[in-house]
C-alpha cells in the first residue's frame, strides 16, 4: 500500500480516508443523552399539546367595544383601525346581535358625538336621551341577555377631549367636580338599563361616589367595571380617532392625560389603583392597556380576588393590522397569541376590537 510521509508514523491514506469518511460523527444514530426528564415528550403531537394546555381563550372572554353614531348612515369605517367602523343604532343592534351569535356576552359602547354637541362642561353628557342613552335602550330591548357597559367619562363630550371638567385656570383637571358629574352619568346610563358602568376617567374617589349614586337611586344591581390600572398611553391614538377626541391639549386644558392617568412607568402605584377600587365597591378591576403591561395584570392578579379585565387598546389593535398589511406578521396567528397572553397573564376578560373575527374563528 503507498503511504504518504504519514506512512513513517504508520498511518495509511486508507486510514486517513475511512476516518475522514466518518466526520462529522452522526450524532442522533450514536450520541445519546443520559437525560430522564424530557419535557419535549408533551409537545409531540397535537393532541398531547392539547392535553397539557394551560391557558385557553373563548369566545365568553370577550367584551367587544364598539363605537355609535346618530343618524342612519352606511357604517363609517374609522381609518386607523381596518375592520371597526362606526355604526348607527340600529346596525349596532346588528352587530350586537351578530356578536351573541358567536358567543361573545358583552359589548361596551362608545359614542362618537357630533362636534355641534361638545362644550367646555360636556353638558351633553347629562342630557336623558343622549346617543348612548338611546344606543343602550335599542341592545338592550333587542337582547336583553347581552351585557351592556358604556364608558362613565366625559370625553366624548367637552369640546377639549378631557375626561372631565377642567380648573380654573385650565391646567388641570377638577377632581371632585368632575366625580359629581360622573354620578349622574352613571345613574343616566343605569336608567337606560346598562348592566355595567365603566368609569374610566381616573379622577380619585370616583368609584366610591358612584357606588354611593347608584345605591341612592335604586340601582344597587348595576354593577361597575373600574378602569383601575389606567395608563397615560399612545396606544389610545386610534381610539381618539374613532370618536373624535383629537383635540387634547389644542384647544384648552392640559396637553395630555398625565395629571389623571398612571405614569408607565409605574407597577406599585397601579396596584395602589386597583385595591382602591376594590375597597371602594368595585366588581371588576381592569388593566389597561394590556399587551404592553401584562406585568400589571400579573401583579394584579396576585394582589387581589376580584375579576380582572384587560384592555387590548386601539394602538394594540393597529399596530398588527399595520404590520399585516405590510406583509410582516401573520394577523390571524399574531392577534390570538397577543390575546392568549393577556389571559396567561391574569385576566379573566378582555376588551378586544378582535372580539368579533377571534370569536368566530374559536368556533370553528
Ligand atoms: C376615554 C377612553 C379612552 C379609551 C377608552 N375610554 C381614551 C383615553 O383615555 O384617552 C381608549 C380605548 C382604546 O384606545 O381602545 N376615557
Amino acid at each position: 500500500m503507498r503511504t504518504c510521509f504519514l506512512g513513517k508514523f504508520g498511518v495509511s491514506l486508507w486510514k486517513i480516508a475511512v476516518l475522514w469518511s466518518e466526520y462529522p460523527p452522526t450524532m442522533p444514530d450514536k450520541f445519546k443523552l443520559d437525560l430522564p426528564i424530557r419535557p419535549r415528550r408533551l409537545r409531540r403531537t397535537a393532541a398531547v399539546r392539547a392535553l397539557v394546555e394551560e391557558t385557553i381563550l373563548r369566545p365568553a372572554n370577550f367584551i367587544a367595544p364598539l363605537f355609535v353614531v346618530d343618524g342612519k348612515g352606511a357604517p363609517e369605517p374609522v381609518g386607523s383601525m381596518p375592520g371597526v367602523s362606526r355604526f348607527n343604532i340600529a346596525d349596532l343592534v346588528k352587530e350586537c346581535r351578530a356578536l351573541a351569535k358567536l358567543g361573545v356576552p358583552a359589548v361596551a359602547l362608545f359614542p362618537k358625538l357630533d362636534a355641534s354637541y361638545k362644550d367646555e362642561r360636556g353638558s351633553a353628557a347629562l342630557h336623558d336621551s343622549t346617543l348612548i342613552v338611546r344606543a343602550v335602550q335599542a341592545v338592550k330591548k333587542a337582547l336583553p341577555e347581552m351585557v351592556v357597559m358604556t364608558d362613565i367619562a366625559l370625553d366624548p363630550y367637552t369640546s377639549h377631549g378631557h375626561d372631565g371638567l377642567l380648573t380654573k385656570d385650565g391646567r388641570d383637571l377638577a377632581n371632585d367636580e368632575t366625580v359629581e358629574v360622573l354620578m349622574k352619568m352613571a345613574v343616566l346610563h343605569a336608567q337606560a338599563g346598562v348592566d355595567f358602568v365603566a368609569p374610566s376617567d381616573m379622577m380619585d374617589g370616583r368609584i366610591g361616589a358612584i357606588r354611593g349614586a347608584l345605591d341612592e337611586a335604586g340601582f344597587s344591581d348595576t354593577a361597575i367595571m373600574a378602569y383601575s390600572s389606567k395608563f397615560a398611553s399612545a396606544y389610545y391614538g386610534p381610539f381618539r380617532d374613532a370618536v373624535g377626541t383629537m383635540k387634547i391639549g389644542k384647544v384648552a386644558g392640559p396637553s395630555d392625560k398625565r395629571t389623571y392617568q398612571l405614569n408607565p412607568a409605574n407597577r406599585r402605584e397601579a396596584i395602589t389603583e386597583a385595591l382602591l377600587d376594590e375597597a371602594e365597591g368595585a366588581d371588576i378591576v381592569m388593566v389597561k392597556p394590556a399587551g404592553p403591561y401584562l406585568d400589571v395584570i400579573r401583579d394584579v392578579r396576585e394582589a387581589t380576588r376580584m375579576p380582572i379585565a384587560a384592555y387590548q387598546v386601539s394602538g394594540e389593535y393597529a399596530q398588527l393590522h399595520a404590520a399585516a398589511k405590510m406583509g410582516w406578521l401573520d394577523l390571524q396567528k399574531t392577534r390570538m397569541e397577543s390575546l392568549l397572553a393577556i389571559k396567561r397573564a391574569g385576566a379573566d376578560m378582555i376588551l378586544t376590537y378582535f372580539a368579533k373575527d377571534v370569536a368566530a374563528e374559536l368556533g370553528k
